[in-house]
C-alpha cells in the first residue's frame, strides 16, 4: 500500500460528508490501532482476519487523504506504516500505529520534534539536548508548501527545515507539502495548526484524493477554472482563494516568471514574493515574523513588562502593586485569591510603555491597530464598558437631534437609552414574529423598505441617518447583510448602518460565518463599487429599472434593488462583546469601524462621544485580555469556532435521536425559526449524512436571514414546565448549568470557543435526568393533576399569547411630513423621556384600570421602557400608546420580571395635561423644522 500510488476511495472524495474531519481522523487511528491490535493476536487462520484487513483498507484509505494535510505523522510515516500492514507486520504496524495516535490525541508532537536520541541529531544551529527542548516547548505551527515534490525531495525540505531553527527562536514549526492546487485548498480548510503558506510553481491543479473540493465551496466567485490557467497564475489565484477561506494566514509566493511583474498584480494578496531558489533564509526570517507579528500583543506584553518594575506610587489606586492588600490584617484572602499578578499589573499610569486608552499614541494605539487587522475593519476601537457603552458610542457619533433612525424594536436597551441621549427621531421596525415560541426573529428587508418608501413620501428621507440592527440575533438570526445594505443604499445612498454584533464576535474566524459579518459585507461592497463587473451589473439595472418603477412602491419592494455605484457610501459600524464569544474579561468590547467618509463626517464626533462615554480610568485587565482574545483568534480562531459549530450539531443530533430525550425536548431548526418565504434555498436542515454541509453552505449563502448552528433553541414546552423554571429550578439551582435566555417554551443553549466535549456530555446527562424526572412526576400524578399538567403542556405549546407589534407613538410625540400635513411614523422619545422625570406629568393605571380606559377611548400614553423578561425587548417605549394587543400579551406573560411595570401600581402613564404640553411643543417643533426644511429649499 503505496501512498503515493494510492487511488481516490470512497471516503476519501466524501470529505465534505463527515460533520467533523478531525472526528473522523481521531476515530479512524483509534480504530486502527484496535484492529491491528486484534489482528496481531490472530492466529493466520483465523476466520475473522478476513474482515478485520478489510477494516483495515478501509481506514487506512480514510487516513490517506487527511493525513496528507498535517505534518505528523507525515507523508512518508504514513507510508511506511501502510507498507508494513501491506508486507503482514501487523504487530510493529500496531506499535506504530499507537503511537502515532498518542502522539496526535495528546499533541505532544508539537512539543516532541521528531525525537533526536543525541547531539548529532541534533538541528544544527542547537548545540544542546537542553536548548533543543527549551526551543519545543515555544509554539509550535505548520507551514503549507504548495508544490509537487518528490518524496527525497520533501524529506530534504524537511531537513532543511529542521537545521535552520535557532535556540532563540520564538516558535517552531514544521512543514506540511501538499502538490496541488485543490489539495491545497483542502488542506488550508483541514489544518489547523497552519499559519503560513508558501505557494511555490509548477504545480499541477486536480487533487488525485478530492473528486469534490470542500474548501472551495466556502469561497464565493470560485468558479473562475483554475485548470484551465497557465501555471504562472494559477499561484496568485490559490493565494487570493486561501485568504478567503482563511484570511488570517500568511501567503508567500515564489515565483519563477517576471517576479516584479508577479508582485505588481498579486502583491496585495501576499506578504511577499520571492523569485526562484533566491533568499530562501529571507523566507524563514518572513515566516517567523508574519507569526510573530500576530502573536505579539503590545498592550499586553507593555503590562507584564510593567509589572515587574520596582515602582513607588504616589497617586490613586492603594491597590497597585498589592500594597494595601499585602499589609493588611483582614483582606489578604483577597490577595491569596487573585494572585499577586493581578495587583501588580494594576496601575494608573499611563506612561512607561503603557498608553492612554483616551488619545492612545503607543501600546494601546498599536493594540487596536492588531485589532482591526483581525476583525477586517478599517479602525478599532478598544472598549471597557461592554457593549451598552460602545452603542451609546456610535449612536452619539453618528445620530444628530431630530435625525430619523430605523431601530429594531427587539435591539438591545442600549440602543433605546442610546436614542433617548441623540435626541433621534426612532422609528421602530418590527421583527417577524415567532409567535410559537414567543420569540422574534430579525427584520424583513421588506419591512425596511417600505419604511424608507414611506419616509420617502413624507419628505423626510434626507433626514433618516441610520438603520441599526442586531446581527446575529439572541437567539441565532443572522441577516443577508450584504443584500439588505445594498437595497437600502440603493434608496438611500449615504446611510450609516449600525450592526449590533455583540453575540458574533467570532465569525470573522469562519469562512462561513465571515460574510455575514458586518465588517466582511463592507469589504464586500467597497471592492463591489470599484468594480467593473459591478459597474456593469448596475448599469444593466439602471436600464431596466427606470423613474417610473422608483416611484411605483410595490415594484420597488418587489426588486433586488442595486444602488449606484458613484452615489453609494459604505459607512457601516459593527459593536462587539468580545467578552461574550471570545476571550476577554466581562465588558471587554470593541467598536470596528468601515465608514469611508470617517475622516470627514464622524472622526470628531466619534472622538467627542467615545470621551463622553469612556472612563477616565479604563481597567488595564479587560484591556490586556481584549488583546490577548486577539491574538487567540489570530492564531487558532479558526479552529475554535470549526469545533464550537461541531459540537453544537452533536447536541442537537443527540437529542433528537434519544427516545428518552426527544419525547420531552427538540432542538429548534431552521425551518422553525425561519420561516420559507425567508429561506430561497428551501433547506430545511442544515447539516445530514447524505449531503454533509452542504445545506448549511447553501442557506448561509442565499437565504435572507441564516439560522447559526451554534445556538441551540430547545423546545421544551412538552415537560409541562416553563423555560424560567428550567432554567432555575433545574439547570442553574440544581446542575449549576449556566444559561441565559428563555421564552415561555424555549430555552437556548449557546456553544462557545470554550465549549467542550465533556460540557456537551453534561448537558446530555442532565437533560436525560429532567426527562426522566418529568416521566416520573407523570407516573404518579392523580387524575385531576394530570389534567392540570395536560392543560399546562397545552398552554405551552399550543395557547401561546400572539406578540404584539409596536402600536404608536402618541401624536404629542410622532413625526410629520416635510409639509407638516400628515404624521410619520417616527417618534420623538426622548422628549417623552425627559417628560416623565416631573412625577406632576405621570400616574399609574393598574393593568385592569389600563383596560377599562382603552374601552372608554382614552389614549393610555407609557412614560418609561417596560420590558418583560424573558422575552427581553421593550414592550412599551416612552410615548408609546398602550394597545389592547399589548395590554392581553402583559396579562398572559407568567413572567416575574418586568423592568418598568409594578404590579402593585401598575403602568405609568402620561396625565392628560401633560400630553396636551407635549402636544404643543410638538406643534412649535413641527413650525421650525417646516421653517429650516423651507429655507433649505430656498438657498
Ligand atoms: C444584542 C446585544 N447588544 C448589546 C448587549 C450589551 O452588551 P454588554 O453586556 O457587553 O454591555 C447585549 C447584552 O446582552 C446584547 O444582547
Amino acid at each position: 500500500m503505496n501512498l503515493d500510488s494510492g487511488t481516490a476511495g470512497p471516503d476519501s472524495t466524501s470529505l465534505s460528508r463527515h460533520r467533523s474531519v478531525w472526528d473522523v481522523r481521531s476515530e479512524s487511528w483509534i480504530g486502527l490501532v484496535d484492529v491491528l491490535s486484534q489482528l496481531a493476536k490472530l492466529a493466520q487462520d483465523d476466520p475473522g482476519r478476513e474482515e478485520r484487513l478489510t477494516k483495515i483498507g478501509a481506514l487506512t484509505e480514510a487516513l490517506r487523504p487527511i493525513e496528507a494535510c498535517w505534518a505528523y505523522p507525515g507523508r512518508r510515516a504514513f507510508a511506511e506504516l501502510c507498507s508494513h500492514i501491506d508486507r503482514g507486520n501487523l504487530a510493529h504496524a500496531a506499535i506504530i500505529a499507537r503511537r502515532f495516535h498518542r502522539t496526535l490525541a495528546s499533541l505532544t508532537y508539537r512539543h516532541e520534534g521528531t525525537g533526536a536520541k543525541n547531539d548529532a541529531d541534533l538541528p544544527s544551529q542547537i548545540e544542546s539536548e537542553q536548548e533543543y527542548q527549551a526551543q519545543l516547548r515555544c509554539p509550535y505551527f505548520e507551514v503549507l508548501v504548495v508544490d509537487d515534490m518528490l518524496v527525497e525531495e520533501e524529506e530534504a525540505l524537511h531537513r532543511q527545515v529542521r537545521n535552520e531553527r535557532r535556540p532563540d527562536d520564538d516558535f517552531v514549526y514544521d512543514v506540511v507539502v501538499v502538490p496541488t492546487f485543490e489539495d491545497a485548498l483542502v488542506a488550508s480548510w483541514v489544518n489547523f495548526n497552519l499559519q503560513a503558506v508558501v505557494i511555490r510553481y509548477g504545480f499541477p491543479y486536480r487533487s488525485r484524493y478530492f473528486r469534490e473540493l470542500v474548501g472551495r465551496r466556502y469561497i464565493d466567485g470560485a468558479d473562475v477554472d483554475g485548470e484551465l490557467l497557465p501555471e504562472s497564475e494559477r499561484g496568485p489565484l490559490l493565494g487570493r482563494q486561501i485568504a478567503k477561506l482563511r484570511p488570517e494566514l500568511d501567503l508567500y509566493l515564489v515565483t519563477d516568471v517576471n517576479v516584479e511583474d508577479v508582485a505588481a498584480k498579486a502583491g496585495e494578496t501576499f506578504n511577499r514574493i520571492f523569485f526562484g531558489e533566491e533568499d530562501k533564509l529571507e523566507l524563514n526570517h518572513s515566516i517567523m515574523q508574519g507569526v510573530a507579528e500576530r502573536y505579539h500583543t503590545p498592550f499586553f506584553d507593555a503590562l507584564c513588562k510593567y509589572a515587574k518594575q520596582p515602582t513607588g506610587v504616589f497617586h490613586a489606586l492603594p491597590l497597585a502593586r498589592g500594597k494595601s492588600i499585602m499589609n493588611s490584617n483582614w483582606i489578604g484572602d483577597l490577595g491569596q485569591f487573585y494572585g499577586m499578578n493581578l495587583f501588580m499589573a494594576e496601575t494608573s499610569a499611563t506612561s512607561g510603555g503603557l498608553d492612554s486608552l483616551l488619545e492612545p499614541t503607543g501600546s494601546l494605539k498599536l493594540a487596536q491597530e492588531y485589532a482591526a487587522r483581525a476583525f477586517g475593519s478599517r479602525r478599532t476601537f478598544l472598549v471597557t464598558n461592554g457593549t451598552s457603552t460602545a452603542n451609546k458610542v456610535v449612536v452619539q457619533a453618528i445620530v444628530r437631534p431630530d435625525d430619523i433612525v430605523l431601530v429594531d424594536r427587539n435591539c438591545h436597551k442600549s440602543h433605546h437609552y442610546g436614542m433617548v441621549l441623540a435626541g433621534a427621531q426612532v422609528t421602530y421596525l418590527e421583527a417577524y414574529p415567532l409567535h410559537e415560541y414567543s420569540m422574534y426573529g430579525a427584520v424583513p428587508i421588506r419591512h425596511i423598505k417600505e419604511t424608507l418608501l414611506d419616509l420617502r413620501r413624507a419628505g423626510t428621507l434626507n433626514r433618516v441617518r441610520m438603520v441599526l440592527l442586531t446581527n446575529c440575533t439572541f437567539d441565532g438570526i443572522v441577516y443577508n447583510v450584504e443584500r439588505l445594505m445594498l437595497e437600502c443604499l440603493a434608496i438611500k445612498p449615504d446611510l450609516v448602518f449600525l450592526w449590533d454584533e455583540a453575540w458574533f464576535a467570532f465569525a470573522r474566524f469562519h469562512p462561513v460565518y465571515r460574510p455575514r459579518t458586518a465588517m466582511g459585507a463592507a469589504a464586500k461592497l467597497t471592492e463591489m463599487f470599484k468594480s467593473e463587473a459591478y459597474a456593469k451589473r448596475y448599469a444593466e439595472f439602471a436600464s431596466s429599472f427606470d423613474e417610473a418603477d422608483w416611484a411605483d412602491d410595490e415594484k420597488v419592494l418587489n426588486t433586488r434593488l442595486l444602488p449606484d455605484p458613484g452615489k453609494a457610501r459604505v459607512r457601516v459600524y459593527a459593536t462587539h462583546s468580545t467578552h461574550k464569544t471570545l476571550t476577554a474579561l466581562r465588558q471587554g468590547s470593541m467598536i470596528h469601524v468601515w465608514d469611508q467618509d470617517f475622516k470627514d463626517k464622524a472622526e470628531e464626533a466619534f472622538h467627542e462621544a467615545y470621551m463622553t462615554h469612556t472612563s477616565t480610568s479604563p481597567n488595564y485587565q479587560i484591556l490586556a485580555t481584549l488583546d490577548v482574545g486577539r491574538r487567540q483568534v489570530e492564531m487558532e480562531g479558526y479552529e475554535l469556532v470549526q469545533r464550537q459549530l461541531e459540537l453544537a450539531m452533536n447536541l442537537r443530533d443527540q437529542v433528537a435521536a434519544n427516545p428518552q430525550l426527544n419525547s420531552h425536548f427538540r432542538f429548534l431548526t431552521v425551518t422553525d425559526m425561519v420561516p420559507e418565504e425567508f429561506r430561497e434555498s428551501h433547506v430545511e436542515s442544515l447539516y445530514n449524512m447524505e449531503t454533509g454541509w452542504e445545506n448549511l453552505l447553501k442557506a448561509w449563502q442565499s437565504d435572507e436571514f441564516a439560522l447559526d448552528p451554534s445556538r441551540a433553541t430547545l423546545a421544551i414546552g412538552l415537560t409541562g414546565m416553563d423555560g424560567d423554571t428550567i432554567k432555575n429550578k433545574y439547570l442553574m439551582d440544581k446542575y449549576d448549568i449556566q444559561i441565559n435566555k428563555t421564552s415561555r417554551n424555549t430555552v437556548l443553549f449557546m456553544t462557545n470557543i470554550g465549549t467542550t466535549r465533556s460540557t456537551i456530555a453534561y448537558l446530555l446527562g442532565v437533560l436525560v435526568k429532567i426527562a426522566r424526572d418529568v416521566d416520573n412526576r407523570v407516573r404518579d400524578m392523580s387524575t385531576p393533576e394530570l389534567r392540570i399538567h395536560e392543560k399546562r403542556v397545552r398552554s405551552l405549546t399550543q395557547e401561546l399569547p400572539p406578540l404584539p407589534n409596536f402600536s404608536c407613538f402618541h401624536q404629542a410625540f410622532r413625526g410629520h411630513s416635510l409639509d407638516g400635513q400628515s404624521e410619520t411614523r417616527d417618534g420623538d422619545v426622548r422628549s417623552a423621556f425627559f417628560l416623565s422625570y416631573d412625577d406632576a406629568n405621570c400616574e399609574y393605571l393598574t393593568m385592569d384600570d389600563t383596560a377599562k380606559a382603552i374601552r372608554n377611548a382614552r389614549e393610555c400614553v407609557s412614560a418609561q421602557f417596560v420590558i418583560p423578561y424573558p422575552p427581553g425587548f421593550p414592550i412599551l417605549v416612552p410615548g408609546q400608546v398602550i394597545s389592547a394587543e399589548i395590554l392581553q400579551f402583559m396579562q398572559a406573560l407568567d413572567v416575574r420580571e418586568i423592568h418598568g411595570f409594578r404590579p402593585e401600581l401598575g403602568f405609568r402613564i402620561f396625565t392628560e395635561p401633560a400630553l396636551e404640553l407635549a402636544g404643543q411643543a410638538n406643534a412649535v417643533w413641527k413650525a421650525q423644522v417646516n421653517a429650516s426644511a423651507e429655507a433649505a429649499e430656498g438657498e
